[in-house]
């Protein structure tokens, strides 16, 4: 395995994007309903989170046009506005029912390229693989994105393994290649792994980008039965899940320790990137940032990777979302 720091860049897909093995997800940017935006973070706050990730070396940020109803796309681009150093950026774009003609996605991208500011987005990307338009039609928008301009690489979201392979193809015939699939995958979500997708994408040089690294929040350790997550996250992760999960988290902790004091959520992050996989955690402010930054510049040993492969299948055997 080789050796990674916060400078380290890494390809993104098989063209010419470059980004740290970690980037930064900003759902919560502006998301009052199930982030809690405004009560308990602030604009400085993630004005905060942006510079000290930057600071750490990281180059990749993630949104969407429906983050925020926008807000999420609008506070990034007046980020970017200040910052110091070349940014990779990541939007998305969401298939309404209303959207039914590829020419939604040029004017959706339109109002993204609008809200952040730019010219040119990195990564464009299909928010969900909803039917009834079929896979082919959103391909054929992306390629006519790439070739407008307008964006330099494509992805999906969402997709599984028969719809990654078809996206693949369909951007193939017109000379496009996908450049990744963000899907959940995480300690306490590993479905990537076992329906085989992680691998198809590897074979496929397709990136997988992982969301929810952190299983929004419970694998930092810090909510417990005593201690549930607030808003709705509180009513999803009920008191038995957040005890079912403690003797993974113990042994994050544990792990942690061996490498200097890592945090569970650092060894969380962590485990994602050995399995070849680019975590996007959401960070609300700059010390969950700077936390989440200290998952790069080290390694977990195969062993620990093993012995936390053994710690979440028992935990996930058992879950009750
Ligand atoms: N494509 C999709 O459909 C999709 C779906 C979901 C997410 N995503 C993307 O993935 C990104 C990350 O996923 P996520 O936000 O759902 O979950 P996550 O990264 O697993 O968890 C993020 C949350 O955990 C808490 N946290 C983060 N770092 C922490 C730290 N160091 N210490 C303590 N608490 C910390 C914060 O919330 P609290 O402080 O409130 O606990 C933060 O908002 C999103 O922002 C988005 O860009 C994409």
């Amino acid at each position: 395995m080789t050796h990674q720091n916060g400078r380290e860049r890494i390809p993104l897909g098989p063209g010419d994007l470059r980004v740290s093995p970690l980037g930064i997800g900003t759902w919560a940017w502006g998301d009052r309903l199930f982030w809690g935006y405004g009560r308990g973070y602030t604009d400085a706050d993630l004005e905060a989170a942006f510079q000290t990730s930057l600071a750490a070396g990281i180059n990749f940020f993630d949104t969407a046009e429906i983050y925020g109803r926008g807000r999420s796309e609008r506070l990034l681009g007046q980020f970017l506005r200040a910052a110091d150093r070349p940014v990779v950026v990541a939007t998305k774009f969401f298939p309404y029912p209303w959207r039914w003609r590829k020419g939604s996605l040029q004017r959706a991208l339109g109002g993204s390229l609008n809200r952040l500011g730019l010219a040119q987005v990195d990564l464009y990307q299909i928010h969900w693989p909803y039917p009834p338009v079929p896979i082919e039609t959103w391909m054929a928008g992306l390629a006519d994105a790439v070739e407008a301009g307008l964006v330099r690489a494509v992805g999906v979201s969402n997709y599984d393994l028969e719809q990654t392979r078809r996206a693949h193809a369909a951007l193939a015939e017109r000379g496009v290649p996908l450049a990744s699939n963000q899907v959940q995958y995480s300690l306490l979500h590993r479905e990537p792994e076992q329906d085989g997708l992680l691998e198809t994408c590897r074979q496929l040089g397709v990136t997988l980008i992982a969301y929810s690294p952190l299983g929004m929040g419970l694998l930092t350790g810090k909510y417990t039965p005593e201690n549930p997550p607030p808003g709705l996250r509180g009513r999803r992760f009920n008191r038995k899940l957040l005890g079912q999960i403690q003797p993974l988290i113990a042994l994050l902790r544990e792990i942690g320790e061996v490498h200097g004091g890592k945090s569970p959520a650092q060894v969380a992050l962590n485990w994602v990137i050995c399995k070849g996989a680019v975590p996007i955690p959401g960070a609300k402010n700059a010390r969950q940032a700077q936390e989440n930054a200290g998952a790069l510049g080290w390694h977990l040993a195969d062993e620990e990777m093993a012995a936390l492969d053994e710690a979440s299948e028992e935990v996930q055997s058992g879950l009750v979302f």
